[in-house]
């Protein structure tokens, strides 16, 4: 047994515009019973226009939902047109930050070195980082897939310190299972997770690796969520597609039911 607090968290990716955002956490709060929200975290991560309006409706609607960004800048400010930093999104009131999403590296050139920079300006803002990383199919297919997750570990955590490892939390997004439908089995994420959490031990310790939460990610669907979370090294999900329906996203938020 653990005492990791699971988390479920809806990456959005850049899909509705901030009145259906509004729409969308209003109808998930209806979905929800109270007893879902208990000793596990929700997190939605909206585009970031919707941002302000939704941190509005969880504050006056005293909604137990957490708000999560999608990315940022590395710096705190300056002439980088069109970027959003850390600070900015500390400021309203978002807590989680996801860093290095399979799609800003693929799509968007993010290197390692790129998303440990975000990573240290996550941190620097008291906000925390959603580090993910995952294999392409054919880094899994060729036997690749641990040594390629371990060096996206180790490049996007230079020099984070203990106390900041502390506060990761980790996804294991294959990037074959992204919205595809093709989910990996409970078995080979749970074999990935635990993989990472080896590789914490070892560059942290067996603390940190023990206390750190390590998301999946990848087709998850009320119909595969509850196997999945039932895997020792996972300890939550971080679902796109289906978060974008309030009815699926509260099945997977009430998978305990
Ligand atoms: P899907 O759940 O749509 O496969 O997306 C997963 C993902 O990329 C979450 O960040």
């Amino acid at each position: 047994m653990t005492d990791r607090m699971p988390i479920i968290a809806g990456n959005w990716k850049m899909h509705r515009d901030h009145l259906e955002a509004i729409q969308l956490v209003q109808k998930l709060a209806y979905h929800l019973n109270p007893e879902d929200y208990e000793g596990q975290e929700v997190l939605v991560c909206p585009p970031f226009v919707s941002l302000r309006s939704i941190q509005t409706l969880i504050q006056s609607d005293k909604l137990p939902i957490g708000l999560g960004a999608q990315n940022c800048h590395d710096q705190d400010e300056g002439a980088f047109t069109g970027e959003i930093s850390a600070g900015m999104l500390a400021r309203l009131d978002v807590s989680y930050v996801l860093c290095g999403h399979s799609e800003r590296r693929a799509l968007f050139g993010e290197t390692d070195e790129v998303v440990n920079a975000k990573v240290v300006a996550v941190q620097r803002h008291g906000l925390r980082p959603i580090l993910c990383v995952g294999e392409v199919q054919e880094e899994r297919e060729s036997g690749r897939a641990d040594e390629v997750v371990i060096d996206q570990l180790r490049g996007s955590l230079q020099g984070i310190t203990i106390s900041d490892a502390a506060e990761l939390v980790i996804a294991y997004e294959p990037v074959w299972a992204i919205g595809t439908g093709l989910t990996a089995t409970p078995d080979d994420a749970q074999q990935m997770c635990a993989v990472i959490r080896t590789e914490l031990a070892a560059l942290y310790s067996q603390p940190i690796a023990d206390g750190v939460r390590i998301q999946y990610g990848g087709s998850v669907k009320p119909g595969n969520v509850r196997e999945l979370m039932g895997q020792p090294d996972i300890d939550g999900a971080l679902v796109g597609g289906a978060s974008l329906s309030s009815e699926d996203f509260a099945l997977i938020v009430g998978h305990r039911r």
